[in-house]
């Protein structure tokens, strides 16, 4: 019990620490160093290393098969790497802690929605789940504006379009104020209305000393939105830096295919 009061006490105390701003590891809010991962004993990333540090909004990119989903699926708890040299989120091991959850919010590639709630229940059950105790009827309400999705709200979502669909699944990520938000192809089936609103709030989130991981295919957007790129190839990160770096007077598409290229 004492022990459990004295574990509970560190992590607050480190998540204080961190909040501050005090003590440079915390800069870099997600960490992964040397990372193997594989399916049914095959190798799908080889040795993917991601540094993201405060106030970043860092691009995942690589072809179709690459393993940015995979290095993902890491990077929130559901995978287990073969071999990693470090796995850290916002200054948390992710391999021996899960409460560096209610600190993250995040998109799968395929966000699975249950089709029997409505917006509002399933908005209201998952900031129950993140811990939004205050104003929590509020909170839900003001996502739902914010989302374009006060008419819709009380609708069941089998009933909804696939945009609106991707709206909600957007809303969960934002909906405890992560500081932390990775987010696997956010941009897939939303209007230029919805893509606007994600990137004001990955302003906001980076702005109050947060940091983004995004994996996208649209290099336009990823070259507008993100100071740093990390690029996977095969399994394997071939470079990261900041896109202006890494572009070197050309445009993102061709520098992409000219480092790819060269791997
Ligand atoms: N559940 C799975 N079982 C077996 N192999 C898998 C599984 N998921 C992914 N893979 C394999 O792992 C490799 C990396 O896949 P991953 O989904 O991480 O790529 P990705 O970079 O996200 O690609 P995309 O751009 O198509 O989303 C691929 O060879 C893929 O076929
Ligand atoms: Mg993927």
């Amino acid at each position: 019990m004492i022990g459990e009061v004295l574990r509970f006490i560190l992590f607050h105390y480190c998540i204080f620490i961190q909040h501050r701003g005090m003590g440079g590891e915390f800069d870099n809010m997600i960490v992964v160093k040397n990372m193997s991962v594989s399916y049914n004993g095959v190798k799908a990333v080889k040795r993917v290393d991601i540094m993201v540090g405060r106030g970043e909004i860092h691009g995942l990119l690589g072809l179709n098969g690459a393993g940015k989903t995979t290095t993902i699926k890491c990077l929130v708890g559901l995978l287990k790497p073969d071999y990693v040299e470090e796995l850290k989120v916002f200054g948390i091991n992710v391999l021996s802690s899960i409460e560096y959850r209610d600190f993250i919010g995040y998109l799968p590639e395929y966000p699975s929605l249950p089709d029997y709630l409505t917006p509002r229940e399933f908005l209201t059950y998952l900031a129950k789940i993140r811990h939004v105790k205050t104003k929590l009827k509020e909170r839900i309400d003001y996502m739902l504006s914010l989302f374009g999705l006060d008419e819709v709200g009380d609708k069941i979502i089998v009933e909804l379009s696939k945009g609106l669909k991707q709206r909600i699944a957007l809303a969960t990520v934002f909906l405890h104020e992560p500081r932390i938000v990775i987010l696997d192809e956010p941009f897939i089936g939303l209007d230029p209305e919805g893509q606007m609103l994600v990137k004001r709030l990955l302003s906001e989130i980076i702005n109050s000393g947060g940091a983004a991981l995004i994996s996208s295919h649209m290099l336009d957007t990823v070259e507008r939105l993100c100071g740093k790129i990390t690029i996977i190839h095969k399994g394997r990160t071939i470079t990261s830096g900041s896109v202006k770096e890494l572009k070197n007077g050309k445009t993102l598409e061709e520098a992409f295919f000219s480092i790819i290229g060269h791997a």
